[in-house]
């Protein structure tokens, strides 16, 4: 339909990209991506016209977000002439819209086109390769300056890579040392570094990926100070098991998976280190007090839990219950002592969401008086409940009477 509409406006329409790189390797793809040789945004807005929907637009970008009624997304973009002046590196005077606005791109891999127009319907569009770097796993950059023009590149490179199991080209390679080497990532914004870096965090296992940034040496890029030692790395490997398990039990509970591997990666460094990283890296107040505060309260319980077990369930409960799942998982995989991954397993499957049955209202009714007593019996009530003393409401008020 999509197309149509191409046809009936007189442009050339492709689905280009993450799309087609994932259909042709059996991936699924959230995004759709279509590039309009010619005003992007003005096809956007008709088609929206026509079929319903919305459509938010960026100027700057010459980009356009479509939501379609039955809520589908489709990215596009504008592929035309004049917009391709800028990067020296481009031998571009003889391609077409479409073939330029592809080899702006990062890699090989991501430079598929699909057609959409009538007469290409279909039609896979190849450019530069990417097919054969697909069937050899190998990620490419299209040209020695992918790097100098883009250094996030270089973490993409290593993203894709540990996504689909492929090697980084031999060439890709020295361009990646050759770019550590000579800073490129100077200029770099910490914004789109700490983009880049959690997107690595969020893939169902970094920690290839983040042995491949300790290999290139890339963790001095994020702070200078910032070392990934191998008991690091045996950590990540503890905490990527506390977030399987966790995905496993909890598919519904919202969880900020990167926010532990990035905790464990900062675990060796000061606490002034991790200030200046959290601040150059421009997290926000929640994120930072996360990864600052948060994190070394989990660290001062693990110490306890290590070394004075509680005996009880309340006392158990008593340590965690300040926490979010991030910083269980956190103690969780800091642990080498079984016992206490068991015992904050136990605590969250068992005992976190254990309340007391009676309420207020029940104290009220008791003719006790509401205030801050009222906290004291229920907190007593809830300690006696997790210890396995009362098993329902009335020997809860039982309790209260004694
Ligand atoms: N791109 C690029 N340089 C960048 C970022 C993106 O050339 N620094 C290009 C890529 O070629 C990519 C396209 O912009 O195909 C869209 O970027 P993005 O949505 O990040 O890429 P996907 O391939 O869809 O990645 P993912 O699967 O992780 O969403």
């Amino acid at each position: 339909e999509i197309g149509r509409a191409g046809d009936e406006l007189g442009v050339n329409l492709f689905v280009v990209g993450g799309f087609v790189r994932d259909l042709l390797l059996c991936r699924k793809s959230d995004d759709i991506d279509v590039v309009v040789e010619g005003d992007g945004i003005d096809f956007a807005r008709r088609f929206i016209l026509k079929k319903g929907g919305r459509c938010n637009t960026h100027r700057e970008f010459c980009t356009a977000v479509m939501v379609l009624p039955n809520g589908f997304k489709i990215d596009v973009a504008s592929a035309r002439m004049e917009y391709y002046t800028a990067p020296a590196a481009l031998p571009t005077v003889e391609m077409s819209s479409i073939q330029r606005d592809l080899f702006r791109r990062d890699f090989t891999i991501n430079t598929l086109a699909v057609g959409l127009n009538k007469k290409n319907f279909g039609t896979l569009i190849d450019f530069f390769g990417a097919q054969r770097d697909l069937k050899d796993k190998t990620i490419r950059t299209l040209h020695n300056l992918s790097f100098v023009e883009d250094p996030t590149r270089v973490f993409r490179a290593i993203k894709f890579a540990n996504r689909f199991d492929f090697t980084i080209g031999k060439l890709t390679l020295s361009l990646i040392r050759n770019a550590v080497k000579f800073d490129f990532f100077r200029k770099l914004s910490g914004r789109r570094l700490f983009s880049e870096l959690k997107q690595i965090l969020e893939e169902e296992n970094p920690i290839p990926a983040i042995e491949s940034l300790r290999n290139y040496h890339l963790e001095k890029v994020i702070h200078p100070d910032l070392i990934m030692d191998d008991s690091i790395i045996e950590t990540l490997g503890a905490a990527q098991k506390a977030v399987s398990w966790h995905d496993l039990l909890y598919l519904n509970t919202p969880c900020m998976n990167w926010s532990i591997y990035f905790m464990v990666i900062l675990k060796k460094c000061p606490y002034q280190v991790v200030k200046e990283i959290c601040s150059h890296l421009r997290l926000s107040p929640s994120q930072t007090k996360l990864i600052l505060r948060d994190r070394l309260k989990a660290e001062e319980r693990l110490y306890i839990l290590e070394r004075r077990f509680p005996p009880t369930n309340s006392g158990l409960y008593a340590l965690l219950n300040i926490f979010k799942p991030e910083h269980l998982l956190y103690i969780m995989a800091c642990t080498r002592i079984d016992r206490v991954r068991k015992a904050v397993s136990f605590y969250y499957t068992r005992l976190k969401d254990i309340k007391p049955t009676i309420q207020g209202r029940d104290l009220i009714a008791l003719n006790l008086k509401p205030g801050r007593t009222f906290q004291a019996i229920l907190q007593s009530v809830l300690d006696a409940k997790l210890d396995g003393k009362l098993k329902n409401k009335k020997e809860e008020i039982a309790f209260v009477q004694k």
